[in-house]
């Protein structure tokens, strides 16, 4: 519950008035920050057309929260609505993997669980690997073990949140190490004043409770995430009548993985090392992306910073990566990356982030 000249605003009471009563499809929405409005990719679209009507037409997800390989994973959906990304990773993770959907509001997650059976007929699944979870994400922890899951996910959803940074602690606490948090959500390129903040259709839309990238960068490093990776980031055009209500704050639309790995560094550090793409990840068989500054073209040795290894030999992606060097010299700073690209941050700068 927050205050503001003398007025109370209760996040959890308004999101859940926006998307149980004020919303009844996508096309109800009053801006385009809650819209996935960048082309989606072929592992998504291929599995889309496999979800139920219902489910699509109460999506309010700004973007691709989730990568391609997921087979055999167990994955926890924040804010998973009505489900539309819970069911398209149930079908990534296949039947030896496991999706939970975590969502508060009972007019979204009704009709979630309404199209379970039909979702799992539709994989060819003798028993569903998706379970939906009624509650609020701030008590996550009450249904989930500690180091239980190898990913999290969430689409336009964290800001929503009163209090984000004991929400993103206890994402940490829950990922095995090597696992990830890879989400979408909606930030700015300032703090917004109170009276922005409690609006209830700017919070409902999910510009009221957006962060400020830099103090989303700050509290992920506080709760143990020390290298957030962008991997996309679109500016989000505001309707003029919404414009003229937060005074020039510009807002994007980001997707950033967060990695659960000991030792990472706060910055990027250059210890001489090497690291080549093998090859024959879901994502592309000759190039795979890893955020918007690491692109690896099969065969072809890239120069990575020590927190760039950590992520290619201790998560789910060493089997397609070999690393040449290890960290017994150490080369100073890895230039353009790290604390240099963190303190360009704020300076609206559609690329800033780990630049190596
Ligand atoms: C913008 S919608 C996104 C829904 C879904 N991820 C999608 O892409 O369609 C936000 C969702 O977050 C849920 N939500 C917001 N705050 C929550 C909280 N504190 N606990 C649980 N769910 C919450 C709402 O009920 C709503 O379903």
């Amino acid at each position: 519950m927050s205050e503001s000249k003398g007025r109370t605003f209760d996040a959890k009471e308004n999101a859940r008035e926006y998307y149980g009563k004020e919303l009844t499809a996508t096309s109800d929405l009053r801006t385009t920050a809650c819209c996935t409005t960048e082309s989606i990719p072929a592992y998504v679209k291929e599995v889309l057309v496999e979800i139920h009507a219902e489910v699509l037409t109460k999506y309010y997800g700004c973007g691709t929260a989730f990568p391609p390989d997921l087979h055999g994973l167990r994955v926890l959906d924040l804010g998973c609505g009505t489900g539309r990304d819970s069911y398209v990773m149930s079908k990534l993770v296949g039947p030896e993997g496991f999706v939970f959907g975590l969502d508060m509001t009972t007019e979204q997650i009704d009709v979630a669980r309404r199209h379970q059976q039909h979702m799992a007929e539709k994989f060819g699944y003798d028993r569903s690997n998706v379970k939906f979870v009624q509650d609020v994400i701030e008590n996550m922890d009450q249904h989930f073990e500690a180091d239980s899951l190898d990913m999290v996910t969430s689409n336009c959803v964290i800001n929503l949140l009163e209090d984000k940074e004991p929400v993103l602690a206890k994402v940490h606490r829950l990922l095995r190490q090597g696992g990830e948090f890879y989400f979408s959500d909606v930030y700015v390129d300032r703090r917004l004043p109170d009276d922005v903040k409690i609006h209830p259709m700017l919070h409902g839309e999910c510009l009221g409770g957006a962060l400020y990238d830099g103090d989303f960068e700050r509290m992920a490093r506080n709760v143990g995430f020390p290298d957030p990776r962008l991997v996309s980031s679109r500016v989000i055009d505001l309707e003029p009548e919404v414009e003229a209500l937060v005074n020039n704050a510009v807002f994007t639309s980001r997707t950033y993985r967060l990695w659960k790995i000991e030792g990472m560094e706060e910055t990027c550090e250059d210890f001489g090392q090497v690291a080549i793409y093998n090859g024959g990840h879901p994502e592309g068989k000759d190039r795979y992306t890893l955020d918007k500054e690491h692109v690896f073209d099969r065969g072809r040795p890239e120069r990575v910073c020590g927190n760039t290894v950590k992520v290619l030999t201790e998560s789910r992606l060493a089997p397609f990566f070999t690393v040449h060097g290890d960290f017994s010299t150490h080369y100073g700073l890895f230039t353009g990356c790290g604390t240099e690209a963190f303190n360009r941050l704020g300076s609206n700068d559609d690329d800033a982030g780990c630049g190596c």
